[in-house]
């Protein structure tokens, strides 16, 4: 199998579904709001891509600053195509268009926990999520300081 990698050549709305599908991570992103697909494929600054000819089989997208951090946030590799390092080699090209001090972050889906220690990702205890229907509030500030 030779797959092609490249790095942020242009993905198609129906590209990125397919590889969501493909790969099962259909289930946890909002794959029934184009809007919010589109924006998330137009947005990202940083997207590593693995092609088996026109099809888009894996795909590393990110937002980074190139030099702090990197927040690696959809990692997906197309059932057929699994188990055949095209997620490493996504997260190595990633890493290489990197500034040497810039750190790669991501949340992992339940299950692939324990995919990431293998590569040599460290757990953080110290990692905050705001889910978007909770509201910044000073009270929940407050108690939480008394
Ligand atoms: C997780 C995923 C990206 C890994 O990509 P991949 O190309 O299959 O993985 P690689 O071939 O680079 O890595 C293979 C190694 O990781 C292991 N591995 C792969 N998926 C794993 C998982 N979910 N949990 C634990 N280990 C896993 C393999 O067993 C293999 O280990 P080995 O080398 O000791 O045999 C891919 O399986 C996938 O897209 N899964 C569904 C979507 C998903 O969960 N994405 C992550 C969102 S955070």
């Amino acid at each position: 199998m030779s797959l092609k990698y490249r790095i942020n050549a242009p993905v198609s709305v129906g590209q990125f579904l397919h590889v969501l599908h493909q790969s099962g991570l259909s289930n946890r992103r909002p794959v029934n709001d184009l809007h919010a697909i589109n924006g998330m494929l137009r947005n990202s600054n940083l997207v590593v891509t693995a092609w088996d000819q026109n099809e888009l089989v894996g795909i590393a997208r990110s937002m980074t600053d190139f030099h702090y951090a990197c927040y690696l946030s959809d990692l997906a590799v197309s059932q057929d195509y699994q188990g055949q390092s095209v997620g490493f080699n996504l997260q190595v090209l990633t890493q290489q268009q990197l500034g040497e001090h810039c750190k790669l972050v991501l949340l992992s889906a339940p299950d692939a926990n324990d995919y990431y220690p293998k590569l040599g990702y460290q757990p953080h205890d110290k990692c905050w999520v705001l889910p978007r229907t909770e509201v910044l509030s000073k009270r929940a500030y407050s108690s939480a300081m008394s």
